[in-house]
């Protein structure tokens, strides 16, 4: 059954969000194989070897369940393209409807592209869709106070930090602390969406 949202193919300039595809095994081992330093620090605590877990045999049992999850409505998983190669992974994932409407975003890019702007592009595509066709009321993303990377992210984009939140996650080892940020759509009432947003804060920034 198709739910709210899904599937969806996003874009702005070059940065397009697709769903996984089966075929994407190699180059998706290939670009998380070659970022274990880069990502094993903000990623949940692995149950194996890295090499292991992200090789393209890996790829269909996480193609699988991100596929089954995104049939529940319980998430919308996205692959990040920069000009057609993929480059990293936007999750909304924890989708809750009734009277919560609210979802957690989730995200990585290959180092070898940060700092383009492509994740808050992806995000604000995110938001816009999840706000518009998606139905949701809410999204939230969780993030380590030491990630200044990924805070910049949320931050640049104007989301509130609403909670710290205790030993929250277990991420690489230990149970992490969080700092809770959150965007309703009410903060976006009067403006054309997070997407116009990041494009004005983008060009006045240049
Ligand atoms: C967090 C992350 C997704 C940001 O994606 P991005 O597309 O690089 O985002 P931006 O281009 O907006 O850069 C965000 C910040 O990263 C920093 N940055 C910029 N270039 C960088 C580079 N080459 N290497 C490291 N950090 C860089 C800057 O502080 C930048 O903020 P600024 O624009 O105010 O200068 C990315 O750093 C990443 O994948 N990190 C590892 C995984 C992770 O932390 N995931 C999120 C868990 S909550």
């Amino acid at each position: 059954m198709s739910q709210p949202g899904w599937p969806a193919v996003l874009s702005d300039g070059p940065v397009m969000l697709r769903p996984y595809r089966r075929s994407d095994a190699r180059a998706w081992a290939e670009v998380r194989r070659a970022n274990e330093q880069w990502l094993a620090k903000w990623e949940p605590t692995p149950y194996g070897t890295w090499y292991d877990l992200n090789s393209p045999a890996a790829f269909r049992a996480v193609h699988a369940d991100l596929r089954r999850a995104a049939r529940q409505g319980s998430a919308m998983p996205f692959a990040v393209c920069n000009d057609g190669t993929l480059v990293g992974q936007i999750t909304l994932g924890n989708i809750v409807r009734r009277a919560f409407c609210s979802g957690y975003a989730g995200y990585w890019i290959d180092a070898r592209f940060a700092g383009r702007g492509i994740i808050p592009t992806a995000l604000a595509l995110v938001v816009d869709h999840a706000f518009s066709v998606g139905g949701l009321h809410r999204i939230e993303v969780n993030i380590r106070p030491d990630n200044l990377a990924s805070r910049r992210v949320v931050e640049k984009l104007g989301f509130r930090q609403e909670a710290y939140h205790h030993r929250y996650l277990h991420i690489d080892g230990d149970w992490r602390d969080h700092l809770g940020y959150a965007m309703t759509t009410e903060d976006l009432a009067g403006e054309s969406g997070l997407l116009a947003r990041w494009h004005k804060l983008s060009a006045a920034a240049a």
